[in-house]
């Protein structure tokens, strides 16, 4: 019989950060803002409550620190982030800091010290919306963060520092806070799956084995505006229909080629006016594949489809890359650990590969990274929709539990889980 109490609060918790917005009617909480600001401040409390020392790292990273039995021991870094994407669900981020959360907290009421000393790390950006460049909070720790992205400005014109210096952070202090990698055991994430193979497996959690690359990039075609009931039709260089065209075919390369997925998300049209043509579009362009290679030669396609659509259209191409990740394994030892904690609890271990981004594709940088994966409602994420069931949270805190014992026991006998 499972325990519900503990996963219920999470959920409660869940609820209460996604009532944070920066919108009134729906959940959208950007890094470095007072949405943010505010969610911080509400896991701080709880941090504290369960005997964690909190701080606000130079980014606007929030970590609650858990001691150890001893001096001088590891610690061990478990987390995810605490922004969302636009119009987002309660679940892809805060679900995996509040399952850390409550795992110390088990250990703060029964008064345990492990061998180790537990982090709970929120980062403050995983899904780049504001600067569209994710990763920002893991890159500090992992001390992969490029100090040129400190100029990127957001959509209001403000520049990234600035901002961060308006959170109370310090981009002149980000590279004191790059973790040592021989203090650091591991990086252990909770995430929901936001796909749907747990639900079609009937199985409530799942080990990953992979996290997918991903290449974006920024991209513009820029025509010429002109007036929509003047010009005629063959005279015409439509930067929107140019784009349209090009999604077009960013969704016919990706149903044609095996593992590809590859979407345009934003699409920004200039001047914007019913009645004038369309002189720029600017949009995104966001392509993942398992095998680093194919992902590399879709890109690689998809400029040279864009330069083709350009030249016959008359409209001048801008490809600005932004961001790759080559795709990460987890670490099988802790993955086997995470396994036999799923399987000690009656359940099969399940191992599968993310097609999202996560803080622990940077956080493998640093030190060997494991993922657990809780089922999804109808595997939908990124969006309001997106709902997990107490019981399956349930699971996800025991198994969380049993795994810190067996890391426990790895620990003591010096185990690499490299
Ligand atoms: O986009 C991603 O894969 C992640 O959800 N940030
Ligand atoms: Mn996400
Ligand atoms: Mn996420």
């Amino acid at each position: 019989m499972i325990e519900l109490a503990d996963a219920q609060s999470i959920l409660e918790r869940c609820d209460a950060l996604g009532a944070i917005s920066e919108e009134p009617d729906r959940l959208t909480r950007r890094f470095a803002t007072p949405a943010m600001r505010a969610a911080n401040a509400a896991v701080a409390g709880w941090m504290r409550d369960a005997g964690m020392t909190v701080r606000q790292d130079s980014i606007g990273n929030l970590i609650g620190r858990y001691e150890a039995r001893e001096a001088g021991a590891k610690t061990l870094l478990l987390g995810s982030h605490l922004d969302t994407v636009r119009d987002a669900g309660k679940y892809d981020g805060p679900l995996g800091v509040l399952v850390a959360l409550a795992l110390v907290e088990r250990l703060h009421a029964r008064d345990v010290r492990l061998p180790f000393a537990l982090e709970v790390v929120a980062f403050a950006d995983e899904e780049g919306l504001r600067y569209h460049t994710s990763y920002l909070g893991s890159q500090v720790l992992a001390g992969t963060f490029d100090p040129r992205d400190l100029s990127r400005r957001d959509e209001d014109g403000i520049a990234m520092g600035e901002a961060i210096r308006a959170f109370g952070g310090d981009p002149a202090a980000i590279d004191r806070d790059k973790r040592d990698p021989d203090t650091v055991l591991a990086y252990c994430e909770v995430h929901i799956e936001q796909g749907p193979v747990l639900e079609r497996r009937e199985l409530p959690v799942g080990v990953v084995s992979v996290i997918m690359g991903q290449s974006r990039c920024d991209i513009a075609f820029a025509g010429q505006a002109g007036h929509a009931g003047t010009v005629p039709m063959d005279l015409r260089h439509d930067a929107l229909c140019a784009a349209a065209e090009f999604a077009l075919a960013v969704e016919g390369l990706a149903r044609r080629e095996a593992g590809l997925v590859a979407t345009v998300g934003r699409l920004a049209v200039e001047p914007g006016a019913s009645n004038v043509i369309p002189g720029r579009a600017a949009f995104s362009l966001d392509v993942r594949h398992l095998d680093d290679v194919a992902r590399d030669t879709a890109c690689r396609d998809l400029h040279n489809t864009a330069e083709g659509i350009g030249a016959r259209r008359g409209v001048s191409v801008e490809w600005r890359p932004v961001q790759e990740s080559a795709t990460v394994g987890c670490s099988p030892a802790l993955g086997a650990a995470l396994s036999r904690a799923i399987e000690a609890l009656g359940y099969a271990a399940l191992s599968l590969p993310s097609g999202a981004g996560h803080d622990a594709v940077v956080m493998s940088t640093l030190t060997p990274v494991a993922m657990l994966f809780v089922r999804c409602k109808g595997g939908v994420s990124h969006n309001p929709a997106e709902a997990v069931a107490v019981e399956d949270v349930a699971v996800a805190l025991d198994v969380m539990d049993t795994f810190l014992a067996n890391l426990v026991d790895s620990y003591n006998l010096a185990v690499d889980f490299r």
